[in-house]
């Protein structure tokens, strides 16, 4: 009952800080601050690991999976896709600063012309366009191995997205506003489980934490089992019984770009194992 109070103590003092109209920065200061002093064997690097941080059994699983993955193969199909030239010629490569190498980092960020934000994946479909292809849809399943190739470009990378701006501000505060509202028939908000109680077990399975979670998309379920971050966005709405928004609609870029911004300065590595 002690720790349960303390939990909810040091949550009510983090969700203050965080709502008060708190800038981006703020936010993820306080974020850190709350996990760091809840947990503080839990090195802050490793909460890219999601819930595995809390698990040093399940981690060591995770290592020995990592070194054969069995969804490799999705990886080179994403490759091959990555390489072969559209109609007129051009790569993917073409598109992106840097032909798309340490770059993910930076995504998704506001765009000043259009007043929306733009993730990777919306970027992926978007050069398609520019060169004269069809897009897949952000919900395909091509967006997706394509994902799972160009992100590994960008392993090692800090995430480093930027808010600069009225419209980039306002952008973070719907995806913040999206993060705490408590939604759905079991009434519980993103922040519930991965702030709240992030770190304890929601039946069998551990809780990961805010910070870390955008960075190491997309993920492989069990297996060849390919989900990307809004996809499992979508599943967690569900979990909940709340209706998901649209996968690359504006609420779902929203929420990326906030839970983006809070992992700042935090490595990036892509397509990862999760049970
Ligand atoms: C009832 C508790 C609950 C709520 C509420 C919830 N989730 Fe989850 N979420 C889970 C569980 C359980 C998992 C799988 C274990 C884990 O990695 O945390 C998960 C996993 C995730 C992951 C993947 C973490 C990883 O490293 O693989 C992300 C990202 C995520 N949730 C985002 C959200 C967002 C955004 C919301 C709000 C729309 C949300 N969750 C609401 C329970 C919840």
């Amino acid at each position: 009952m002690k720790k349960l109070l303390s939990l909810l103590i040091g949550a009510g003092l983090v969700f203050g800080a965080v709502t008060a109209n708190a800038g981006p920065e703020q936010d993820r200061e306080a974020l850190i601050k709350y996990f760091t002093t809840k947990y503080p064997n839990v090195k802050l690097d490793n909460y890219v690991n999601g819930a595995l941080a809390f698990d040093p059994d399940a981690m060591e699983q995770y290592k020995e999976i990592m070194s054969f993955p069995p969804f490799v193969g999705i990886i080179e199909q994403g490759k091959k896709m990555w390489d072969t030239p559209f109609a007129n010629g051009k790569t993917y490569a073409s598109c992106f600063p840097n032909g798309g190498k340490d770059i993910a980092g930076n995504y998704p960020y506001f765009d000043d012309k259009t007043g929306k934000v733009v993730t990777l994946n919306d970027a992926i479909d978007a050069c398609r366009v520019a060169n004269g292809e069809k897009p897949y849809g952000l919900a395909s399943k091509e967006i997706g191995v394509l994902d799972s190739y160009m992100r590994t470009l960008s392993d090692g990378m800090k995430m480093d997205i930027k808010v600069q701006g009225p419209g980039a501000l306002a952008a973070y505060e719907r995806g913040k506003k999206t993060y705490f509202s408590r939604v759905g028939q079991f009434n519980f908000a993103c922040a519930t489980c991965h702030i709240q109680q992030a770190g304890a077990r929601l039946r069998s399975d551990l809780l990961s934490p805010i910070i870390g979670q955008a960075t190491h998309w997309p993920v492989f379920r069990g297996g060849e089992n390919l989900v990307t971050l809004q996809e499992r966005y979508k599943g967690c709405f569900k979990m909940i019984r709340a209706m998901p928004p649209k996968i690359g609609g504006t609420e779902m870029n929203d929420l990326e770009y906030f839970q983006s911004y809070v992992s700042n300065g935090l490595p990036m590595q892509a397509s990862v194992f999760r049970k």
